[in-house]
Formats: C-alpha cells, sequence, structure tokens
C-alpha cells in the first residue's frame, strides 16, 4: 500500500459518511498520539464514530490508541479529534493515514495540529516536556507520496510546521503558564526502538526528538494543502542517555502524566487565537 492506493474518491466518501453522521467543519483538527486520547473524552456533545466504519480510514490498534473520530466542542470552538492515528510500522504503508488527512480538505479544516509521544536527544528536553516541533529529519522510512503523480508531489518543506500556527502555540503556552521550547523531530519507523548508536546518529544531524509517527502526516498535510503544526510529549530519553531502555509501557505512562499539560495548552489555543 502506498499514495495512490489510498484514491481521492475515499476523500469525499469519508466526508458524506461522517456529514451524515453530523460532522462539520472544525476550526482545529487534532491528531492524538500515544496516551493522549483523553482528551478525546472532555470533547462536549461529541459524536463519535469508529475509524472501521469510515470509508478510506485505517484499520487495526495499538495499546494506548483508541481509534475513533470525535466531532464535537472545545473551549467553545468545533473541534474534530483523530483519537488514535496508525503508524506505518503497522503495515509498512507511510500513506496509511491518507484518508484522515484528505477528510480534512473536504471539511474545510483551517488548521491541524498532529500531536505524539517522542523520545528526547537533547539532554535539556527532560521527560514531561512538551515541545512544539519547528522541522523534522526523515531519512529512516520511506516518503508518503512516492508513487504520487500529481505535480504538487513536490511540496516544499521550507515551512512545514506553520510559522503562523507556532506562534499562535506559543502565544497559548505563555497565557497557560508553560514553557514550549521548539526542536526538530526525527522519523524512525519503529517498530523497534533506536539503538544507542542510531539515538548518537540523530543528535549528529541536529535533532531533539526521535518518533515513529507524524512525520508522513505532515509531508501528506502539505502535499494536500493543509496548514499543519505538531507537539510532542518528551517520554523518556533515547536509548543510551537513560539507565533504563525506552519502552513502550514506559512511553504511556509518561504521557499520560503529562497529557494535562498538553491539555492545557490545546485548550489555551482554543480560547486565545482567532481560528478559520
Ligand atoms: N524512540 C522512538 N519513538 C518514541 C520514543 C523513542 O525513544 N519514545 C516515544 N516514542
Amino acid at each position: 500500500m502506498a499514495w495512490a492506493d489510498h484514491p481521492e474518491t475515499l476523500f469525499d466518501a469519508a466526508q458524506r459518511f461522517v456529514a451524515a453522521r453530523g460532522v462539520g467543519t472544525p476550526d482545529l483538527a487534532i491528531i492524538l498520539g500515544s496516551g493522549l486520547g483523553s482528551l478525546a473524552d472532555e470533547v462536549e456533545d461529541a459524536v463519535r464514530i469508529p475509524y472501521a466504519e469510515i470509508p478510506g480510514f485505517p484499520r487495526g490498534a495499538v495499546s494506548g490508541h483508541a481509534k475513533a473520530l470525535v466531532f464535537g466542542r472545545l473551549e467553545g470552538r468545533s473541534v474534530l479529534v483523530f483519537a488514535g492515528r496508525s503508524h506505518y510500522y503497522e503495515g509498512g504503508d507511510p500513506a496509511v493515514m491518507k484518508v484522515p488527512l484528505g477528510l480534512l480538505t473536504r471539511l474545510g479544516s483551517p488548521a491541524l495540529l498532529a500531536t505524539n509521544a517522542a523520545g528526547s536527544v537533547n539532554p535539556v528536553m527532560a521527560p514531561g516536556t512538551v515541545v512544539a516541533i519547528a522541522d523534522h529529519v526523515s531519512l529512516g522510512a520511506p516518503n508518503p507520496l512516492i508513487g504520487d503523480v500529481d505535480e504538487r508531489r513536490f511540496v516544499p518543506m521550507a515551512e512545514a510546521y506553520d510559522p503562523a500556527l507556532r506562534a499562535r502555540l506559543q502565544a497559548a503556552a505563555a497565557q497557560a503558564g508553560l514553557a514550549l521550547p521548539e526542536g526538530v523531530y526525527m522519523w524512525w519507523s519503529g517498530p523497534s526502538f533506536e539503538t544507542p548508536a542510531e539515538i548518537r546518529l540523530a543528535q549528529v544531524v541536529g535533532a531533539d526528538l526521535v518518533g515513529m509517527s507524524t512525520v508522513p502526516e505532515i509531508i501528506m498535510a502539505r502535499r494536500l494543502g493543509l496548514v499543519a503544526a505538531a507537539l510532542s510529549i518528551v517520554t523518556n530519553y533515547g536509548t543510551g542517555m537513560q539507565v533504563v531502555a525506552p519502552n513502550h509501557m514506559e512511553t504511556k505512562h509518561v504521557a499520560d502524566a503529562a497529557a494535562p499539560r498538553l491539555k492545557a495548552l490545546v485548550r489555551a489555543f482554543l480560547r486565545e487565537t482567532p481560528l478559520g
């Protein structure tokens, strides 16, 4: 499976399906990563649709990921929450999230905020820190646009993490009393964690964070004309930087513990900034 295996007709089919359940244009779309799913439970007047029911949506589950589309209100704004994502490592398809993103183009979502749990390779970004992604490095997995025949595949990546959205996230962080450092995220395919040598490589290339998601979503979002930003919760230091090697239980546990800060940031973002 690749880019061409998720045709744009599925964007329309997904849109028709969710519109019939009452899903309209959101002020903000949010992808929730590992341990962050509880924000979906706070959405008011929620319409909740399992991915398995929506045409073209990814199947399968990773523990810590609930996998449902939730549409409703937060802080008086209309939000569309992707509670759970599919990853490249699940089936080898880097374009596995193409239809959910394509749905956003059909719904007219003005902005996408992706979230994830990540490892830190920067000693000053300790576990528990929320980081705004400023840029990324993608060396370990194929580009999701491989197989796209449209000229728009040559998508510029200079400002992939939208500077205006990032500025608004900084303003929201200040309002919520949170520090929000910015960092470079390096995508590794997973599902194995990195080796100590790979973590040293990440440091050499200027990464601050390592993780197994988000990058293909941002590349596809840019290709589809969406405006996007991304936030990481640091759940651990990279392999070799801490005594106990990173593991999935720790990732979920620390993400759970730090989730209230990320939620406060998202709520402040929705409250404080003009959207749409
Ligand atoms: N490596 C890759 N992905 C991750 C990590 C990590 O250390 N922590 C959370 N997601």
